[in-house]
């Protein structure tokens, strides 16, 4: 099959569509890895050209094209409870948090991908809080991509993807289930309950939905990576005013605040509190 080839002026228009849609910032460079990304979908579509692709996105006002484009561009890796560090942090600080907040608890979980993360804070409050069902505890769950939040909806898991978890933890928070002749694990619905998946778009998406000072606790981690410096403080911000006093956001191990840090306490790596 003749391979596609992904002219320069394509690519700035894509690039364009890209950072207005998305929020990501595709340098110059990227141009080859975006051609090899994307050169499959076009042929899938019966398209000719990376230009007729454009046109074909533009016309798409519905975002299923945007979608597509959206999880081949950005990596949905994830893994239940990614970080160690930062969820030993938690434990430490869960007392204090549970004490400021009276037992009630609003997380979110903001780019949560295929649900690993969501789930494994689901799970760590049942671990770590004594009374948890006493305790009012609600996580948002968002993604840009409804093919990620489809899975995560579901709540089922390999057993490859289940290795990172600790002794005890399968047994005590899901259920196996065969799924095409595989052994899978379901999360308990108990759980699950927990959870609220939107989707949502942390660049474009409506902020004006979310009350301020909502949150007791932000995980965005890795995603802010793709973002340029302007979106990435224009998304600090909005996670500042959106998180209670001396609530705490976590980012990636691989990006940090620092423009913001002003308005943030650094509290360790990757770990920040409203002042
Ligand atoms: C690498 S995963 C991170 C998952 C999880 N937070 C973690 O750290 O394991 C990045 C996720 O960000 C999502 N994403 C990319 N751009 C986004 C945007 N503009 N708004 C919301 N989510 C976005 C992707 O769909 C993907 O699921």
């Amino acid at each position: 099959m003749e391979q596609l080839v992904l002219k320069r002026r394509e690519f700035t228009l894509l690039q364009a569509f890209i950072y207005q849609h998305i929020g990501i910032s595709l340098g110059d460079h990227k141009i080859y890895l975006v051609q090899a990304r994307l050169a499959k979908r076009v042929k899938q579509l019966g398209l000719e050209s990376f230009g007729e692709y454009y046109d074909h996105l533009v016309a798409d006002t519905k975002g299923v094209e945007l979608e597509y484009l959206s999880s081949l561009i950005s990596t949905n890796v994830t893994s239940f409870f990614r970080e160690q560090k930062q969820w030993e942090f938690l434990k430490a600080h869960l007392p204090s948090i549970l004490e400021r907040t009276g037992g009630k608890l609003r997380i979110w979980s903001a780019a949560c991908s295929t649900g690993e993360e969501p789930y494994s804070l689901a799970m760590f409050l049942a671990e770590h809080i004594p009374n948890v069902t006493q305790c009012d505890i609600k996580i948002l769950a968002t993604d840009v991509s409804s093919k990620v939040l489809k899975i995560a909806m579901k709540g089922i898991y390999s057993q490859k993807a289940c290795m990172s978890l600790k002794e005890g933890y399968l047994r005590k928070y899901f259920s196996p289930i065969m799924v095409e002749n595989e052994v899978c694990y379901r999360i308990n619905d108990m759980l699950k309950k927990q959870i609220i998946f939107r989707e949502f778009n942390l660049v474009t998406g409506q902020y004006s939905l979310f009350a301020q000072k909502e949150f007791d606790i932000i995980f965005c981690r890795n995603v802010m990576i793709y973002f340029d410096k302007p979106t990435q403080n224009a998304l600090i911000e909005r996670f500042h005013t959106m998180l209670t006093k001396e609530g705490y956001l976590f980012i990636g191990s691989s990006e940090a605040l620092t423009d913001m840090k002003k308005e943030f306490k650094s509290k360790s790596a990757s770990i920040y509190q409203k002042g």
